[in-house]
């Protein structure tokens, strides 16, 4: 199963770029060895795709390799089963210095449901290192819906919540 990044609005900009550049969609069906006994994802599993998909955005954003240096509180509010469909969206909130924050949200539907109901929303936190493995800075974003423009502002109180001892 593929990441793909839409890349339909490529930059206007050298330096910024919007979310929409770097959206990753990521599908997955939950196979036997993706679940416990009883044929439920394993929450590790889960998390795996969602790290994969958020790294393929970071990297699309910031041009080159990145590392995860963090994953906030992650919450299942669902089961999801054998057989399953998840779709996994990652988006760029914002772009600090030399990190990235990406929103990461996995939606799970039956082939005979196809309605999407919310599995799993976190927020990942990635550094782009050069071929050194030296942090290095990244491009801006331009946020572009008013859901966009929410979530850059929340990312700021997010990191600066991440930031203060606790
Ligand atoms: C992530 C890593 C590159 C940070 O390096 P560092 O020298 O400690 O980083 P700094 O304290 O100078 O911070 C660099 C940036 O990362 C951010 N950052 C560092 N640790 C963070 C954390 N735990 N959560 C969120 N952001 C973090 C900082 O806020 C800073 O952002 P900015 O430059 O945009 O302002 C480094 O700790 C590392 O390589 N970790 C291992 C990464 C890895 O291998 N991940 C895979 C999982 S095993």
């Amino acid at each position: 199963m593929g990441s793909q990044n839409k890349q339909s609005e490529l930059p206007t900009d050298k330096e910024a770029k919007n979310p929409s550049y770097s959206e990753t969609i990521k599908t997955e069906v939950v196979c036997p060895n993706d679940t416990n006994p009883m044929g439920i994802l394993q929450g590790g599993r889960l998390v795996q795709w969602m790290d994969i998909a958020a790294a393929v955005c970071a990297q699309t954003h910031a041009d080159g390799i990145c590392v995860t240096a963090s994953i906030d509180a992650v919450r299942f509010y669902h089961s999801a089963k054998v057989g399953d469909i998840l779709t996994i969206k990652a988006r760029i909130t914002r772009a600090f210095t030399t990190s990235m924050e990406i929103r990461v949200e996995a939606f799970v539907r039956s082939v005979y449901n196809p309605t999407p109901r919310s599995l799993s929303t976190a927020y990942f936190t990635f550094v782009a290192i050069d071929e050194q493995a030296k942090k290095r800075t990244v491009p801006p974003v331009i946020a572009e819906s008013e859901e966009d423009k929410h979530n850059y502002n929340l990312a700021a109180l997010r990191k600066e919540k991440n930031s203060t001892p606790q």
